[in-house]
């Protein structure tokens, strides 16, 4: 039985005292019965981690931060280690499409950085997903069943737990026309077919898999209803502290 995640990626937002206030009032508004059954993430930006680690210390809410590099340590200025990482959060997101349109994050950088986390014990949501045009053309899942293998081409996975995947269409994110259920099932089930041949069947049918792209509480019903969609990794709504707290509790019910 998969345990369903509800991940915020908070993107580029919120101060540190802003991002302070968001995830007290999510840790403090979710019932111990809806952390049970969702596991629940938030992935602020780095120089939130540290504090929010504190915040988050016995509590069921997870952190994760939002990229990382794939060396360990030196003269990269700018970049954080999974080293770094492993110390104050659980998980990391890794190939976000934002991180492959604007920062030139190519299929081998997603497969090295995926490989270290998993070394250092960070636990990936590795994120794929179409563009318009692949869509339109009707090879969105040939395209996306590459990028989960060229993900997985550097590393062994040791546990279903070790990872999670992101399926996010690149045409619904931020743009409020999230994905029908039945359209992101479609490429879920893809991607669990792929993992299997990856990794193997036993493992895949325990490695959880998300929608991303406009999810909000209106919608997560309907993905869950859906036998191969584990969650979301949610954007927007997840700086809205009830829209996402909602999100958790939608989800719980739908899995309770
Ligand atoms: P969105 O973003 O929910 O704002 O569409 C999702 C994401 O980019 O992870």
């Amino acid at each position: 039985m998969r345990t369903p995640m509800i991940a915020g990626n908070w993107k580029m937002n919120t101060s540190v005292s802003e991002g302070v206030a968001l995830f007290r009032t999510i840790r403090d508004t979710l019932s111990e019965e809806a952390v049970a059954a969702v596991e629940v993430v938030c992935c602020p930006p780095f120089t939130h981690v540290p504090t929010l680690a504190t915040e988050a210390a016995g509590s069921s809410v997870m952190l994760g931060a939002q990229n990382m590099y794939f060396e360990d340590k030196g003269a990269y200025t700018g970049e954080i280690s999974p080293g770094m990482l492993a110390d104050v959060c659980t998980y990391v997101i890794i190939g976000h499409s934002e991180r492959r349109q604007f920062f030139n994050e190519s299929d081998e950088i997603v497969a090295l950085k995926v490989a270290k986390a998993i070394k250092t014990g960070l636990r990936p949501i590795i994120c794929v997903g179409e563009s318009l045009d692949i869509r339109n053309a009707g090879s969105y899942v040939p395209h996306v069943v590459a990028q989960v293998k060229a993900a997985l081409s550097k590393c062994s996975v040791a546990s279903a737990d070790a990872l999670v995947f992101a399926y996010e269409p690149i045409w619904a994110i931020g743009t409020g026309l999230a994905a029908s259920a039945g359209k992101a099932q479609e490429v879920i089930y893809a991607i669990r077919q792929t993992l299997g041949a990856c990794v193997g069947d036993a493992y895949a049918q325990d490695i959880r898999i998300l929608y991303g792209g406009s999810s909000t509480d209106e919608n997560i019903g309907r993905f869950m209803a859906e036998s191969d969609i584990d969650g979301a990794l949610v954007g927007g709504a997840s700086l809205k502290a009830d829209t996402f707290t909602a999100m958790v509790r939608i989800a719980a019910e739908a899995r309770g």
